[in-house]
């Protein structure tokens, strides 16, 4: 009998979802691989190919034992299929079909719906592993190249989990759709990825962890809401990514952090006390607190974008269909129709934002962004208490939501980081006060020297409170192996 909390081996490809008794999809995905590979190889600096990396893999998904640790070449890392235990009588969570059985199979009415939201998934965790693809040269240590491409192999996996479900549910199609997944390339001219965020530079550590922490974070919410699906193998994919997720979330929230306690110790120790004295901040080799503002500003309002428009009728149509659900539907006590509800969401009239109450069914973008600002709030609060115990005198925020947004209402309109329109001229001269300059991303650049000593840690991070796996911050996490 197929055990589907174990993972079985007998293949190439380590799966719990019985693919050794599955030939056709087997045989697709056999075809796929090698085209994984190239990617792959194509991406990650020929220096690290032959490293031992300390990774966690997938041995079983129940919940205390699906990582193991142990040193991985990276292309010989095994990417599995791994789906989380199904639920027993599942039901549609939304929607007009709220409360049938869930789909095992392709709902033929919602078909396209499904394979386009599975494929716009699927684009995001190549892309990202390409915007990463040159951090490694430059790692504040060996514990953070660890994360960074523990981070990388996870990002593979859900490329592999979206690859599945479009070679297993979607026939020609979906294979199609599979190879077009490793043609487009974040910031390519003639084949980007699909959604904004992903195809920009992601040209230093302290953009990685501001990218795992805001852009991972929406990431977590799509997958929370695409968890809620009525279509169960989506459903159980996302479960088991989310599981991944987390570790994404980690390593962003807790390199921010350790690059702000950093800058707070030096400045103690040179008893600086005005984080506005940049320039006597940043001759200590630390990044000064406005411009880790400024790379907070830019990293969070390119994820908002990613909710795209506040007000959808794809977004409704998903709902309705019960193809993709709120964050956290099944907890969420209404009638999971949203018959008559109504959600409040921002408007622009002239230089005035007020808010106004509009159908819940077509706010369902608006809500989920809603959700994540509360999410990646938590981790702001936990920067700041950082910064007052250094006994500085500074605060991070969160800017507000009309803030140089490129989608939505907000669309070009001229938005302070405290919520107040004003005019374009008077936006621009104040940008270089709000975003990261070239000159800010070139004085980030020249603290990017790489610091490949065990236990070692670049001189603008502190070093991790733990390491990973119980092993300390001096642990060797990468046998390096230089061609
Ligand atoms: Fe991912
Ligand atoms: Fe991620």
């Amino acid at each position: 009998m197929l055990d589907l909390n174990n993972v079985s081996y007998d293949t190439m490809i380590p799966n719990n979802v019985g693919l050794s008794q599955d030939r056709r999809v087997l045989k697709a995905l056999e075809k796929w691989h090698p085209g994984y590979i190239n990617w792959w190889n194509d991406l990650i600096p020929q220096n690290f190919q032959e490293s031992l990396v300390y990774l966690r893999t997938a041995v079983s998904v129940d919940p205390k034992g699906w990582a193991k640790f142990d040193y991985v070449k990276m292309p010989e890392y095994r990417w599995g299929i791994l789906l989380a235990p199904a639920v027993e009588d599942r039901r549609i969570p939304c929607g007009e079909h709220a409360g049938q059985p869930a789909w095992q199979e392709v709902p033929g009415e919602y078909r396209a719906m499904l394979r386009r939201l599975i494929v716009i998934q699927g684009d995001t965790e190549p892309a990202s592993v390409e915007q990463q693809r040159f951090l490694g040269k430059t790692a504040p240590s060996l514990y953070d190249m660890r994360n960074l491409f523990q981070v990388n192999v996870e990002e593979g996996r859900h490329l592999w989990a979206m690859v599945y479900l479009l070679q297993k549910y979607f026939g020609r199609d979906g294979r199609e759709e599979a190879d077009g997944l490793l043609q487009r390339s974040s910031g390519s001219e003639e084949a980007p990825r699909m959604l904004g965020a992903f195809n920009e530079e992601t040209p230093d550590w302290l953009s990685f962890f501001m990218f795992t922490y805001f852009t991972d974070r929406d990431g977590k919410m799509q997958l929370e809401s695409l968890a809620q699906s009525g279509f169960d193998p989506l459903s159980r994919t996302c479960r088991f990514m989310l599981t991944e997720e987390a570790h994404h979330m980690f390593v962003g929230e807790t390199g921010v952090g350790r690059t702000i306690q950093r800058t707070c110790e030096a400045m103690n120790e040179a008893g600086i006390t005005d984080p506005y004295e940049i320039d006597k901040v940043r001759a200590l080799g630390v990044i000064d607190l406005p411009t880790i503002q400024k790379k907070l500003n830019l990293h969070y309002t390119l994820s908002l974008d990613l909710f795209g428009g506040e007000v959808s009728t794809n977004a409704a149509n998903a709902f309705n269909a019960g193809i993709k659900g709120r964050y956290m539907e099944n907890r969420i006590e209404d009638d999971h129709k949203l018959t008559g509800a109504t959600y409040p969401v921002s408007e622009v009239a002239g230089d005035v934002i007020r808010v106004a109450d509009a159908p819940a069914l077509t706010a369902i973008n608006m809500r989920l962004r809603d959700d994540y600002t509360r999410d990646a709030a938590g981790g702001v609060g936990r920067w700041n208490k950082i910064i007052s115990k250094a006994g500085i005198d500074f605060e991070l925020k969160l800017p507000h939501e009309g803030f140089h947004r490129q989608i939505g209402v907000f669309a070009g309109v001229p938005v302070t980081p405290e919520g107040r329109v004003i005019s374009a001229e008077e936006w621009e001269a104040k940008r270089a006060e709000w975003l990261p300059t070239r000159a800010d991303g070139d004085f980030i650049q020249s603290l990017m020297v790489p610091t490949f000593e065990t236990g070692k840690y670049a001189g603008w991070i502190a070093p991790p409170k733990v390491g990973i796996d119980n092993k300390p911050g001096d642990f060797e996490y990468v046998k390096l192996h230089m061609a």
